[in-house]
């Protein structure tokens, strides 16, 4: 199965009613703990990092492995930018061959976000590839490195931003932050819910980590098509391993290399049934 563009993978899940989980990753055990699971349950996956995550793992090297990965999967996978705040390097993820990007202008005005958006859909359509925007703000930040203060996506103006821009995908936000929530969020389905109404193009859900079995269920039927997933997976390879450690069945590197992909891979199986998308490769 090939690598596969986003907006193939988001508009199947519209149309059989799932959602398709977009699993960051951060080395070659997290790639490969994730992408066994989508093979072995059959889903279709979307695979990401974040652009504030390269300076730990360099475009250039996770970029072409991740790739690399996907085009040698058994399942359709999808090879993302997430977060983008540069122009320089969605460019780079564009030439190395990423079939999406994100640009994340969510912090910016509305207008400057609406003519920074419709530069990076020119700049995609040149490969290809497809695009995720934000409007409103989720709180957070991907790397926990900001604490952004979250605001709820009015539906006017998520309406005015699909239709002015024509991006692919629409991050929006209704009350979902990164990292770990530090009480469980109560999620705005109302808002949801209006945004679904007036928007025809997949949505999507960032902050995953945290969010009920429930609320994520209730988010798939109600338009959301891509759910973003991060802490939980490096939460999952650390935990793994310390557990190893304390078991005493890490007895080298090795032991540790798949600890790791045990962590990412039961994870994310974990994730894709309550996203409805097992057997929908
Ligand atoms: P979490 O780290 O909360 O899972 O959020 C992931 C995300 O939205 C990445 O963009």
């Amino acid at each position: 199965m090939p690598l596969v563009n986003m907006k193939a993978l988001l508009k199947d899940a519209m149309e059989r009613n799932y959602a398709v989980g977009s699993f960051s990753v951060a080395n070659l055990e997290m790639i490969q703990g994730v992408i066994k699971a989508a093979e072995e349950t059959k889903s279709p996956i979307i695979l990401q990092i974040a652009e504030v995550r390269l300076n730990h793992s360099p475009l250039h090297i996770i970029g072409p492995a991740m790739l690399a990965a996907a085009k040698n999967a058994s399942v359709p996978v999808a090879v993302h930018l997430d977060h983008g705040t540069t122009l320089e390097c969605i460019g780079e993820a564009l030439r190395l061959g990423f079939t999406s990007v994100m640009f994340d202008g969510s912090h910016l005005p509305f207008e400057k976000n609406v003519e920074m958006t419709k530069e990076v859909v020119s700049m995609a359509k040149g490969y290809g590839a497809a695009v995720e925007a934000e409007i409103g703000c989720v709180g957070g930040s991907e790397d926990g490195s900001v604490d952004i203060a979250m605001r709820c996506t009015s539906p006017d103006q998520a309406e005015i931003f699909a239709e002015r821009t024509g991006v692919d995908a629409l991050a929006i936000a209704i009350g979902n932050a990164h990292g770990f929530y530090k009480e469980a969020p109560e999620l705005r389905f109302d808002i949801l819910e209006s945004v679904r109404d007036r928007v025809s193009i997949p949505l999507v859900l960032h902050g995953g980590t945290g969010i009920e079995p429930e609320d994520f269920i209730r988010c798939h039927q109600s338009g959301i098509k891509k759910i973003n997933i991060a802490t939980a997976t490096f939460a999952a390879a650390e935990r793994k391993v310390r557990e190893g450690y304390e078991k005493g069945e890490i007895k080298g590197y090795y032991d540790m290399h798949v600890k790791q992909i045990e962590g990412a891979y039961e994870n994310a199986k974990k994730h894709m049934e309550i996203f409805y998308s097992i057997g929908k490769a």
